[in-house]
């Protein structure tokens, strides 16, 4: 049965939009028939991370308001043949989008996706709210540090007041993932310790995804991590994290600090 999954965090500029795209390749490289879908009306990025932005005719809204039908507005990815894009619109006014037009769209795509992966805006506010509506799952995405985890443990009280699932009386399936961890600075004491992390928020932990420049190399050739450079850290991290979205029971590893232990070595060596 289909899935929609919510990708959503309270805090900007977490990661959400590079962890949308990273997982959804990921899913569609184990198999999955997969489509991200733009909630983030007016900011427009997750086609650009997709490399897919002058390939957009129509969008989210389009289909909402009924002057596209849904397959006109998929896009789907130039090197994943079972990886859809539905984008969101750059100019619109965001109250188009309704939630009555959300839900139909949603079931549309259940039936002809496995994941459907909605990328959320920032915020805890109507369009952050329009996403999760609907969800079966969420992931909630967190940098280790004071303003992120607050904002998550938000994030984590509507998801269990304000969706669908909490109101028919159901548990939210919630999964955190740690991103753009560094861990010398984790281990110098500058950010927050992952266990920490975990005690505040009390979900599962899907992932930790280290701070990396592979990530921003990836979004400036416009390709998902997992598929620009498959074998570096932050992508096995994400494929791992899709796994356990499928269910699969991996441990989680905390990046350690490889460089930072060669530097001390090398240090000593050089003293
Ligand atoms: N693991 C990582 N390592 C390094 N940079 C990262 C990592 N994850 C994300 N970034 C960078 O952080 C910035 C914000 O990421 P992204 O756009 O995915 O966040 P967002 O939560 O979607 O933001 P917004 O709330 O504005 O939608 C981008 O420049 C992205 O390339
Ligand atoms: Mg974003």
């Amino acid at each position: 049965m289909a899935k929609v999954l919510v990708v959503t965090s309270g805090k900007g500029g977490v990661g959400k939009t590079t962890s949308t795209a990273a997982l959804g390749a990921a899913l569609a490289q184990g198999g999955e028939k997969v489509v991200v879908v733009d909630f983030d009306v007016g900011l427009r990025n997750l086609d650009l991370v997709m490399g897919a932005e002058r390939r957009v005719v129509y969008d989210l809204i389009n289909v909402v308001q009924g002057d596209a039908k849904l397959p006109q507005a998929l896009i789907r990815d130039k090197r994943l043949d079972n990886l859809s894009l539905l984008p969101a619109s750059q100019t619109r006014d965001k109250d188009a989008l309704t939630e009555a037009g959300v839900e139909r769209v949603l079931n549309d795509l259940r039936d002809r996706f496995d994941w459907i992966i909605c990328d959320s805006p920032a915020g805890i506010e109507r369009g952050a709210q329009l996403a999760m509506r609907h969800a079966d799952v969420a992931v909630v995405v967190t940098n280790p540090e004071v303003s992120s985890v607050r904002d998550s443990d938000r994030i984590i009280g509507l998801l269990d007041s304000k969706t669908q699932k909490a109101e028919r009386g159901e548990k939210m399936d919630k999964h955190l993932l740690l991103t753009r961890y560094d861990a010398g600075r984790a281990g110098r004491g500058e950010m927050l310790k992952v266990d920490d992390v975990l005690e505040i928020l009390s979900i599962p932990l899907i992932g930790i995804i280290p701070e990396s420049e592979e990530v921003l190399k990836a979004s400036n050739v416009g390709a998902p991590v997992t598929v620009n450079s498959p074998a570096s850290a932050p992508a096995r991290a994400y494929a791992e994290a899709a796994r356990r979205l499928k269910g699969e029971t991996l441990q989680v590893t905390i990046p350690s600090d490889r460089r930072g232990l060669f530097g001390k070595f090398f240090g000593r060596r050089a003293a």
